[in-house]
């Protein structure tokens, strides 16, 4: 069986865990950045995940000369103006922490009600091949803003969101039942039948 590679353009072991899992039994090896020093330094300038999830993977893809997938993704919270958005990661400043952008999440909800704490994930999947476009996809999913911070699984907005029909949030929620209805999984989903077809 002949073995084809794709790159996922992060540094991010979560992602690539989450990648190789679901390409698993097929003939397709998953490698990250790491198996490619000295990629490209790629800031995320976009005003849109789509902008920053192509800029990554057109950039990886040219200096892994591989089918090369990155993605982008966020919170966006519908009283906010669908903030923090694309500026997800630095939603409390430079060099903030996951918990300093949780408190000033909920410190801005204070008095909003239930009604009004609805929020979703977004994660979009650039898919490049050395240089040239191969496709993009979109994953959401949808839920609320908790009132307090809850769990310890996870990463980033997980101890604040709650997805639609669950009690719990995405931090007291196991790895697997996040992985079946999040944003990525949703997403990387799509991305493995845009890989499967482009490998045809
Ligand atoms: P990036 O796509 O790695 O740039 O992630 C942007 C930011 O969005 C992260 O730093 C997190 O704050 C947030 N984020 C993205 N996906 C998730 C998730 O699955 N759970 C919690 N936070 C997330």
């Amino acid at each position: 069986m002949t073995v084809v590679t794709v790159v996922l353009g992060t540094q991010n072991p979560d992602k690539l865990k989450e990648l190789q899992s679901l390409l698993k039994g097929t003939s397709i090896q998953v490698l990250s950045l790491k198996d490619f020093p000295g990629a490209p330094e790629v800031e995320e300038t976009g005003k849109t995940f789509e902008a920053n999830a192509r800029k990554k993977a057109r950039a990886y893809s040219r200096h892994t000369g591989c089918l090369t997938l990155a993605d982008d993704s966020g919170l966006m919270v519908a009283i906010l103006n669908d903030k923090p958005g694309v500026y997800s990661a630095r939603f409390a400043g430079p060099g903030c922490s996951y918990a300093d952008n949780n408190a000033k999440l909920l410190r801005l909800l204070k008095n909003t009600s239930e009604a009004k704490r609805k929020a979703k994930f977004v994660s979009v999947v650039a898919i490049y091949s050395a240089g040239r476009f191969v496709g993009v996809v979109k994953g959401e999913c949808h839920g609320k803003i908790a009132h307090e911070s809850r769990g310890k699984n996870g990463f980033g907005y997980d101890p604040v969101f709650i997805p639609k029909g669950f009690k719990k949030t995405f931090a007291e929620l196991p790895r697997g039942v996040k992985n079946k209805i999040s944003h990525r999984g949703k997403a990387l989903r799509a991305a493995k039948m845009k890989v499967l077809q482009a490998l045809l």
